[in-house]
């Protein structure tokens, strides 16, 4: 069994035309050169008009940027490990054809609407799992040259260097982030909690890019995250981050984050019993018909 950072031997002809030193790339490396190369679309496509289209709901958008961007991710790492699977939001990923343990978690753009009114929070998001677990980790913001990396057991870095998770350690001196879903906004509950926690801390943020707001956690810019509903795309990398780099991911119940489960709580460890039992109250309240 390969781990992370063992170079990868895999038959020449794999690789196609790739130069020798390529057989020795690591999934770390591949991560971040990837993510590097798909942040160049996205950079590029800013500077052009918009070509957008609503997938189906309310504001779901998705962009040429976002489609230039996966096709890139896909063919890439189709080239590198044609026996991963690979689960891209936009479809373009395939399952692999020899049943391998591996699969990729490619969000193509994460923030496609800060990109379409050109606010430069958005990124780049890629991750490898074996089975369960979270190998490797990239998340790159090309606008503004940040790139996140984590790989498992060997912490989780900022622009090259290690990073490590904030060290408030009370809800009230915190400061917060969540995100709102763009399907089915009516029904989400997360304006109670949006409310809720905007009293009880520094403040909550509402940055419009999971990925990025996971890694700001892992970085220490922010003390707390939770969302509800996102998909594996949007957390893979992010999870792994935080993991590395000190922090604690699992849903308001306490178990482990599963990928794609209903709800994401994500902090720097110290408050997270005090965010989980804020949530948890916020659960059991009873609603007040005349408010969100
Ligand atoms: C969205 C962003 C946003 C979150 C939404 C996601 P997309 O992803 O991560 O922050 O609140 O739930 O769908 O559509 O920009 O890739
Ligand atoms: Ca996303
Ligand atoms: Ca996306």
């Amino acid at each position: 069994m390969l781990k992370w950072n063992e170079p990868l031997r895999i038959a020449p002809a794999d690789f196609g035309e790739l130069p020798i030193s390529s057989m020795t790339k690591n999934y770390l490396e591949a991560a971040i050169e990837i993510a590097r190369e798909a942040g160049k679309i996205l950079v590029q496509e800013l500077s052009r008009p918009l070509d957008i289209a609503y997938k189906g709901d309310e504001v779901d958008l998705v962009t040429q940027a976002d489609k230039r961007s996966e096709r890139l991710i896909v063919e890439r790492l189709t080239k590198y490990f044609p026996d991963h699977a690979i689960a891209a939001e936009e479809g373009t990923g395939h399952e692999s054809a020899s049943a391998s343990d591996f699969r990729w978690h490619v969000d193509p753009l994460d923030g496609t609407t800060n990109f379409a009114h050109g606010y430069p929070c958005f990124c780049v998001s890629i991750a490898l799992a074996q089975r369960d677990g979270l190998l490797a980790a990239a998340v790159f913001n090309p606008f503004y040259n940040e790139l996140f990396t984590a790989a498992r057991g060997e912490g989780a870095t900022f622009n090259g260097k290690k990073v490590h998770v904030s060290k408030v350690a009370t809800l009230s001196t915190s400061l917060l982030c969540t995100g709102f879903p763009v399907r089915n906004r009516k029904a989400s509950p997360n304006l109670r909690y949006y409310g809720e926690f905007t009293q009880r801390s520094h403040g909550v943020r509402r940055d419009g890019s999971a990925a990025l707001d996971l890694a700001s956690v892992a970085s220490g810019r922010f003390d707390g995250f939770w969302e509800f509903g996102l998909q594996k795309w949007d957390t893979a990398a992010g999870v792994l981050l935080i993991a590395e780099a000190g922090g604690k991911v699992t849903d308001f119940a306490g178990n482990p984050y599963q990928l794609g489960g209903p709800v994401i709580l994500a902090t720097n460890g110290l408050i997270h019993e005090e965010m989980r039992a804020m949530a948890l109250e916020i659960s059991f309240r009873p609603r007040d018909p005349f408010r969100p």
